[in-house]
């Protein structure tokens, strides 16, 4: 199964591809975590996407689409993916049609995480990672159970992206208004939009996934 999760920054879909890729042995595609591995290793794509990534504005499309080919080229015929982060405009959306019909690759549902874009600021202003195995956490919703210290590998220490403050926030949310959710209609056409509400708690949003892929 091929599946895209879609939704503002911190609608979720970070969270709910993880635990996809525990429950369901797919693997997660992020576009923004393969950009932020780019940025940290220094290479060319990252120095290209650096700036733009904290401006809160989009990486161009040739970088993006190339970035995802590569990964979905590494993967066996049979491996189920979640897209996260990527179709991120229509132009990606075409290219992603033309990428997984030259695999004869099938995108079954695209889910839309709904969301009111107002909590999302507190969502993300207060998330932060496991700085060694990237389990996330939350300053309010989702505190490691011993302070300072990793629930799933014990590591002590912690990290928060340069991009998850409320300025460039607002400005991932115009971004995704502007030129994501107009990729909505693509899919439309084609049925296989699903929409999840994204403000239940993790557990509920997650059942409401599993009862699209399950369905
Ligand atoms: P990217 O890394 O894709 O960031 P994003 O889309 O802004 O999404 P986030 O990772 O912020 O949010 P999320 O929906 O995954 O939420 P999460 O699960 O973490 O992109 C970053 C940048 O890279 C872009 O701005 C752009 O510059 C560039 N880029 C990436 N892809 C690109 C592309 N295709 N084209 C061009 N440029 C691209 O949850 C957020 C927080 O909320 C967490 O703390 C979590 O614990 C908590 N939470 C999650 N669910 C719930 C819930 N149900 N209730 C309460 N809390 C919850």
């Amino acid at each position: 199964m091929n599946i895209i999760l879609l939704g503002p920054p911190g609608a979720g879909k970070g969270t709910q591809a993880s635990r996809l890729v525990e429950q369901r042995a797919m693997v997660q595609l992020s576009t923004g975590d393969m950009l932020r591995a780019a940025v940290k290793a220094g290479t060319p794509v990252g120095l290209a996407a650096k700036s733009v990534m904290e401006a809160g504005e989009l990486v161009s499309d040739a970088i993006v689409t190339q970035l995802i080919d590569e990964n979905l080229a590494a993967l066996a015929p049979e491996q189920g993916v979640i897209f996260d982060g990527y179709p991120r405009t229509l132009a990606q959306a075409e290219s992603l049609d033309a990428l997984l019909a030259k695999r004869d690759r099938r995108l079954d549902y695209v889910v839309e995480l709904e969301v009111d874009e107002d909590a999302l600021v507190d969502r993300i202003t207060g998330r932060f990672t496991c700085a060694q195995c990237s389990t996330p956490y939350h300053d309010r919703y989702k505190q490691p159970v011993s302070a300072g210290t990793c629930d799933v590998c014990g590591s002590h220490e912690f990290k928060r992206r340069p991009d998850d403050n409320e300025e460039t926030v607002r400005t991932r949310m115009a971004e995704y208004r502007a030129k994501t959710a107009p990729i909505l209609p693509h899919y439309e056409a084609k049925k296989i939009v699903r929409r999840v509400d994204g403000m239940a708690s993790v557990e509920a949003v997650a059942k409401g996934i599993d009862a699209v892929l399950d369905g």
